[in-house]
């Protein structure tokens, strides 16, 4: 596709001018596109030239007050977030007990109280419901759910809006499955006062590019404060050129109405976003993938279950087709989901190998990677299931070599 918009961090790498002897970081020594902050390639911590102008443009595109472009992932954003509240005094959150780990992890590092929003996950991690989302609400200041998620669900984004208005309460949006969303009426930016947008996952943009925002005036200062002790100092610029470039490529409306029939055509699970198609192969899921895998083709995810195949505008019409093709001609499996049972919680922990672990209690939580959300819950009992499904994952986070940490329970 022919590029009709201007980019300016890549209009900059593309006018240097000749010759470049480097004597300054990167240590490879060539000059290029991956070069340091020098005078004429602006400053990520405080931009003035092409990254402002960039930032400036990005937060037009995306309606927001402010725009601050990201070179460390959706992680680095989701800290901002969490940092910027505690700035403004807040320390508990309500957040879905399904959140990325960087949710998690980022309340952990800033000592915020998280107040885990209870969710369904049959027949995998689902939204909380507005009830749930308003019980949790009583015992927090703020609100961060994800939108869309990784398995392409929203959550009530309008009620949970209207409930923190209520409550001078801000809401805080994980977009870090939607920035493909701009523009159009499901976007955080519609609801949140901020949010972040991974664009390197649904947009063109290359791996860890990210954007994060602030809708008003006062988050975008409090946000502005807390970037900068959660980024770092030696910032991409093929990334950031590729985040600036994300945001100002054309939808692919074609692609979009050929994933939805596609859905359809498959049974694939009925989602709201046409960039995750998720395909229930069971039992069958493994043998799926392995026989996907040996023709070249590969999915986001398997968690055991399902299939994810991760979309995005640069998603050509004949990929889909070949796909399709593919998919059709795979067995169905039926879908298990191990039912958690919540135990009593002791005071001591071991480590015990996955295979002896099933009918102990989770003490930490573990899960697939990924979509790097909790596969059990600390305080949850281990099925049999869940410990072989972790047992087969290639990778996972919360284990320690083979071994989940259980509460030992006195008999
Ligand atoms: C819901 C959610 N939030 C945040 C992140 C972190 O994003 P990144 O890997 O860009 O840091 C992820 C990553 O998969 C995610 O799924």
């Amino acid at each position: 596709m022919k590029r009709a918009f201007r980019c300016h961090i890549m209009e900059m790498l593309r006018s240097q001018k000749k010759p470049h002897l480097s004597f300054h970081t990167p240590g490879h020594k060539r000059a290029g596109a991956d070069i340091t902050e020098l005078s004429y390639s602006d400053n990520l911590l405080s931009p003035r030239g092409v990254i402002a102008r960039a930032e400036e443009d990005v937060a037009r595109i995306a309606g927001a007050e402010r725009a601050f472009l990201l070179t460390d992932g959706s992680t680095s954003g989701v800290h901002a977030m969490l940092l910027a509240l505690r700035e403004a005094g807040i320390t508990r959150v309500a957040y879905p007990a399904f959140s990325h780990k960087s949710v998690k992890d980022g309340c952990y590092l800033l000592g915020l109280k998280g107040v885990e929003i209870a969710c369904a996950r049959t027949p995998y991690p689902r939204q909380p419901s507005l009830d749930a989302i308003k019980a949790a609400l009583e015992g927090a200041e703020a609100l961060l759910l994800t939108s869309p998620d990784y398995y392409g669900n929203f959550p009530p984004l309008q009620e949970a809006a209207r409930l923190c208005k209520e409550q001078h309460k801000p809401l805080l949006l994980d977009g870090a499955h939607g920035a493909h969303l701009h523009g159009t009426k499901d976007y955080a930016g519609n609801f949140a006062q901020m949010w972040v947008d991974g664009a390197h996952k649904s947009l063109p943009a290359l791996t860890q590019g990210a954007a994060v925002f602030a809708g008003d005036k006062f988050w975008a200062e409090k946000l502005a404060s807390s970037v900068v002790r959660c980024r770092t100092t030696s910032p991409s610029y093929p990334i950031l050129a590729s985040v600036e470039y994300a945001y100002k490529y054309p939808k692919n409306e074609a692609l979009e109405r050929a994933a939805n029939a596609l859905k359809r055509e498959l049974r694939a699970e009925d989602n709201a976003d046409w960039t995750k198609l998720l395909v229930a192969f069971g039992t069958e899921c493994a043998r799926a993938e392995a026989f996907l895998e040996e023709r070249g083709v590969f999915p986001e995810f398997n968690d055991g279950n399902f299939l994810m195949f991760y979309l995005s505008p640069c998603t050509g019409l004949r990929e889909l087709k070949r796909l399709k093709a593919l998919l059709k001609k795979l067995p169905r499996g039926e879908v298990c989901i191990p039912a958690p049972e919540a135990g009593e919680e002791g005071v001591r922990t071991a480590w015990v190998p996955l295979k002896e672990a099933a009918g102990r209690l989770c003490a930490a939580e573990c899960g697939l990677f990924p979509p790097c959300v909790p596969l059990i819950l600390k305080g949850e009992r281990i099925s049999r299931e869940a410990a072989e499904r972790l047992s087969a994952a290639p990778n996972t986070f919360g284990l320690r070599e083979g071994k989940i940490l259980v509460f030992e329970e006195d008999a």
